[in-house]
């Protein structure tokens, strides 16, 4: 069933409760409310959180570093899943970075992590490298999108977002 009563919004320090929640349901080694709250305060940063019916039900990040766009995270509560909000989340997420001056997209993933990865393929991610041990207990894919300024790659976000209506 799609997705209808989804609204995206800037996350705030209010929000740290919920989204630590989620944090902590989710991945093995979340971000503390130090990280979190270091990065909602940090330059050049965009955090969105998605709300159903009141309730965060996933939330994500971008960071700036010169034309590069850096999702920093990107999670859905396990309930909600597969129904088309970590799409809206991330098409929000880059066309704002977009919108901003960004011209290529990056991130780590887990190498694992076969649904995350599935996602970024959809929105043009290639993986370039393994960062060894970024996480803990495992590698980390790299992945970019190295062509994201044209037009074409603004098509293609437009064309998910069609797919989701
Ligand atoms: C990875 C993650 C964020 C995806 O969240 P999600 O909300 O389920 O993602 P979406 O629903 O947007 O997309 C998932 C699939 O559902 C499909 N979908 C989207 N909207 C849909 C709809 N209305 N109806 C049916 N299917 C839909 C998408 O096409 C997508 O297919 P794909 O697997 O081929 O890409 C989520 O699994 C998660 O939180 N995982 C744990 C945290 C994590 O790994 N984060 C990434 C760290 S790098």
């Amino acid at each position: 069933m799609a997705v209808t009563t989804l609204s995206l919004r800037p996350m705030t320090g209010d929000d740290a409760g919920a989204v630590l929640a989620l944090e902590r349901e989710i991945f093995p080694t979340p971000w503390t409310e130090g990280i979190l709250r270091d990065e909602l305060a940090a330059p050049r940063r965009t955090y969105l959180v998605a709300e159903e019916d009141g309730e965060i039900v996933g939330y994500g990040g971008v960071m700036i570093v010169a034309a590069d766009a850096h999702i920093t995270n990107l999670a859905v509560a396990p309930s909600r899943r597969g129904r088309g909000v970590a799409t809206r989340l991330f098409l929000d997420l880059a066309e704002g970075a977009l919108d901003g001056g960004a011209e290529h997209l990056t991130l780590e993933v887990r190498l694992s992590n076969l649904d995350a990865r599935r996602l970024y393929s959809r929105f043009g991610f290639a993986p370039v490298g393994i960062r060894k041990d970024y996480y803990v207990d495992e590698d980390a894919l790299i992945m970019w999108v190295t062509d994201a300024a044209g037009p074409e790659y603004r098509g293609r976000l437009a064309a998910i977002r069609e797919g989701l209506r």
